[in-house]
């Protein structure tokens, strides 16, 4: 074993500083603080609803990548039903501030495992303790665990009406929130099929429920077998319909003004976490609701200076170009990488790469299940003792607070991220993990470390 192995991180879920497209920023940055029509506006509070040339770039850009065939729009995405946020993780204690009322809202349904850092957003909101996990299969989310979950919930008929709000003219108080990632899941990388996304929203719509979708990965996405030229594969479409599209469309569209289902979009994968800048689309009343909380009424919408670099970015079309041809080719590049490395070196093992139905690769991410006896926790904690390597125990990612019987740990997963490190070590670490779980519990001896 060499004695200091170079330090390698398997669990920053940040984009590698390589892949932040500095020089079209510093040009925009620089356009925007030399034009007094831009600087003025973006240096002062901002419209409730955000900075309307960004609005209006984002609604044509997402026209475009979820086109009106696949979304059955009649037309491309208005305006209206955007705000633009401060990022997908702002938005979301924005969305609960306006749209629940923790005496009133029964639980938070969570697919399980879950992006953990949401969990304390929702604490934060009141919902301690009311956090519960919804498991999920190569589809996706387990609706039948659902569903039966709900109609259990629904016999808590104690409090019929919100506690802590009063009606207001701009919100409504829903009964129950589903927060998931519908493609290329933090941290299980999980797709959610068309099927499933339809019958999701038919349950949201008969049990009072607002869906949260973290679409923040949507863009990042290539196909997941390495031999497909770059030429032969569409990366400027989505793969499937958003639930918010989905909600727009079944069966005649949206049961109310309100809807039933959220897109929180974000640009902390695609330009970099710091600029804080994302954008939340529901219908026109929803996305209004979202205008009124209390601190954009206030401060004006969040992020207003960093919305009009992005603008300057969105609408030159830099950023698109950037998403193209870095960012998809990069994080396939480095995807392929680790997987190969996983191929030759983790899969002989035990160690499992849960399945999939969809042919396409997406994300930071890749979660794998570990060989009997080992746990997620172990390996974590002797990676990093023997081998200088950092990556994510399953246990992080389960559902705080779900106290119920019902309760995962994923103490026997594993999330790698392939995002961060520097390319060239994505397949040493992997091949440390291998090292570590050979030497540590089994005793062989092996040469990489
Ligand atoms: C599923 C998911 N949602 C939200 C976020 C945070 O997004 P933002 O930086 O826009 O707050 C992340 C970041 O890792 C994520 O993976």
């Amino acid at each position: 074993m060499t004695q200091d192995p170079i330090p390698i991180d398997l669990f920053r879920g940040w984009p590698n500083p390589t892949l932040l497209p500095v020089d079209s920023l510093a040009q925009s940055a620089a356009t925007v603080l030399s034009t007094p029509a831009l600087y003025q506006p973006g240096l002062q509070y901002g419209p409730d609803e955000g900075y309307a040339p960004l609005r209006q770039h984002v609604a044509t850009w997402l026209s475009s990548f979820y086109p009106p065939t696949a979304a059955k729009r009649t037309g491309p995405i208005s305006s209206a039903r955007l705000c633009i946020t401060g990022g997908a993780s702002q938005n979301l204690a924005c969305v609960l501030q306006v749209y629940t009322d923790a005496a009133y809202t029964r639980n938070i349904w969570l697919v399980a495992p879950t992006y953990y850092l949401a969990c304390r957003i929702f604490d934060d909101a009141g919902f301690m303790n009311r956090l519960r996990g919804v498991p999920e299969d190569a589809e996706g989310i387990d609706l039948e665990f659902l569903e039966q979950r709900l109609h259990e919930a629904e016999q808590d008929v104690r409090i019929t009406k919100p506690l802590h709000t009063l009606p207001r003219p701009w919100s409504k108080i829903y009964k129950h929130v589903i927060y998931l990632t519908p493609t290329f899941a933090n941290p299980s990388t999980k797709v959610v099929s068309l099927r499933r996304r339809e019958e999701l929203v038919r349950l949201a719509r008969r049990f009072d429920a607002l869906i949260i979708a973290d679409d923040v990965y949507d863009f990042l996405q290539w196909p997941s077998d390495p031999s497909v030229p770059e030429q032969e594969y569409d990366s400027e479409t989505a793969l499937l319909p958003r639930i918010v599209d989905i909600d727009g469309y079944l069966d005649g569209g949206p049961i109310d003004e309100w809807g039933n289902a959220m897109s929180n979009g974000s640009f902390s994968k695609l330009i970099g976490p710091g600029m804080r800048v994302g954008w939340v689309e529901g219908t026109e009343k929803f996305s209004y609701g979202i205008s009124q909380t209390g601190s954009t009424r206030s401060g004006g919408a969040p992020s207003q200076l960093a919305s009009t670099f992005v603008d300057q970015i969105l609408h030159s079309g830099s950023l698109q170009r950037h998403i193209k041809s870095e960012l998809i080719p990069s994080y396939r590049a480095r995807y392929n990488r680790m997987m190969g490395a996983i191929n030759e070196h983790l899969l002989p093992l035990g160690f499992k790469v849960p399945a999939n139905t969809q042919p396409t690769a997406g994300g930071f991410f890749v979660w794998l299940d570990l060989p009997e006896s080992l746990t997620g926790d172990l390996l974590a904690e002797r990676a990093l003792a023997e081998g200088n390597l950092r990556i994510g125990s399953g246990s992080l990612f389960q559902i705080e607070g779900d106290g119920t019987e019902y309760r995962r740990t994923f103490g026997r997963s594993i999330r790698l991220c392939f995002a961060w490190e520097r390319v060239e070590v994505l397949d040493e670490g992997v091949r440390r993990l291998a090292d570590i779980y050979l030497s540590k519990f089994f005793n062989l001896k092996t040469t990489t470390l």
